[in-house]
């Protein structure tokens, strides 16, 4: 929260106090009562994001088990147990990112009964998008006719919807926008090898959406906290495609545009150390405990990851939102995805508390404490 800061106490003892620029004179016998309404106020002129709706849409596709028992050696009860995951959602040919973004999106503006022309700010969260150039964001902006919105896309892998939210709060408590669409949209099965049994089990298509809406009130984003350590880039990448080796022949033929992870573990327990301390980050940082927590909405990885991220934190299993079971690792719609459902499943109530929290290639990892309501 922002504050009232003395600047000094002059010699008359009267105090001279600054809030972001402005300054204030007071004598000393206001100084307590004052400081206080000072703060008061100051705190009720800084807009926040405010989550005032969400949406999310996966493609009809069905990519179970038992199809890929089909495609590599392995077997249902492997994959269901070693990742919790019993089958993913997967796009028809020709479907992109805006496609599951925009259905996505409109349930967003529905519930939050925002209007497409008074979104200010569009954040787009992917690393599957449309086209290299121009954006996801910019081709979503075009088709929700979103026409005063500045367009963008982030991309932080799995933890991008944390990341967008965090930038798309920014905006507004810079003052800068006051309504902004956070979308977080990824098309896995575009860019995973279904014949690298280590990966292929892992991932599905989906989107998920926020309006954020700038507030004076108690109910909104209370905290983000993101990190990142690009000493970990080469765990989770996608070699060609970018300048680095260009699409040509021989990139396709080894198959370098598709998803490799040399160590599936080595990601496994930094998924579980980052979001942890993620989320106790903001605990400390907003003075509260996991018992004041309604749901802990961690990005739905892989089961035992969930589990012992809320085994660490003293979150009990009713209170760890999960889907992955019938979605699966959707990177950076799985967070917004899963914040709607909970959401329409009546999990939330006004004045909730929820935490989200991701990690992702990178890496990249982060957490974001919100007031529901
Ligand atoms: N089917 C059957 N057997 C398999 C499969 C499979 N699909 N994959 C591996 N195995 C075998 C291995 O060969 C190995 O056999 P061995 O003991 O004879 O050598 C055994 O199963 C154990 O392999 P591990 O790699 O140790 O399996 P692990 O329990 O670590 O599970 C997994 C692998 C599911 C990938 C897990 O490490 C994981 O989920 N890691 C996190 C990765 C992740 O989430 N990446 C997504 C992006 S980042 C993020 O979202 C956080």
């Amino acid at each position: 929260m922002a504050s009232a800061r003395r600047i000094e106490t002059l010699a008359d003892k009267t105090l001279d106090y600054g809030v972001d620029g402005m300054r204030m004179v007071l004598t000393p016998e206001h100084e307590s009562s004052f400081e206080e309404l000072l703060l008061d106020w100051y705190s009720r002129q800084t807009a926040y994001g405010r989550i005032a709706g969400t949406g999310s849409y996966v493609p009809e596709g069905r990519l179970t088990n038992q199809d890929l028992q089909k495609l590599v050696e392995t077997t249902p009860e492997w994959i269901q147990t070693r990742t919790g995951i019993g089958e993913r959602r997967v796009v028809g040919e020709g479907q992109a990112a805006s496609d599951l973004a925009l259905p996505a999106a409109r349930r967003a503006l529905e519930s939050a009964r925002v209007g497409a022309e008074e979104i200010d700010l569009i954040v787009v969260a992917t690393v599957t998008p449309d086209t290299w150039m121009p954006s996801t964001a910019c081709w979503l902006q075009a088709r929700l006719k979103c026409r005063r919105a500045i367009a963008f896309d982030v991309n932080a892998a799995c933890s991008g919807f944390v990341y967008a939210l965090s930038i798309a709060d920014n905006f507004i408590r810079a003052g800068k926008v006051k309504s902004a669409l956070v979308v977080g949209v990824d098309v896995f099965s575009k860019i995973v090898n279904y014949q690298d049994r280590g990966t292929c089990l892992l991932f599905g298509d989906g989107a998920g959406a926020v309006v954020l809406e700038a507030t004076t009130g108690d109910s909104r984003v209370l905290s983000t906290h993101l990190y990142a350590d690009g000493s970990g880039a080469k765990a989770l990448e996608v070699p060609a495609g970018g300048s680095r080796l260009p699409a040509c022949h021989e990139t396709v033929e080894r198959g370098l545009h598709t998803v490799t992870m040399p160590s599936g573990q080595e990601i496994f327990r930094s998924a579980v150390r980052g979001m942890t301390e993620a989320v106790q980050a903001a605990l400390d940082e907003n003075k509260v405990t996991v018992a004041d927590l309604t749901l802990l909405i961690p990005h739905q990885a892989n089961i035992r990851i969930l589990e012992a991220v809320g085994e660490r934190l003293g979150v009990d299993r009713s209170r760890l939102f999960t889907n992955l079971e019938r979605y699966g690792n959707t990177s950076a719609a799985s967070i917004p995805l899963a914040l709607d459902e909970a959401s329409r499943g009546g999990r939330l109530a006004p004045g909730d508390l929820v935490m989200l929290t991701a990690f992702g290639a990178g890496f990249t990892w982060g957490s974001a404490l919100v007031r529901w309501g």
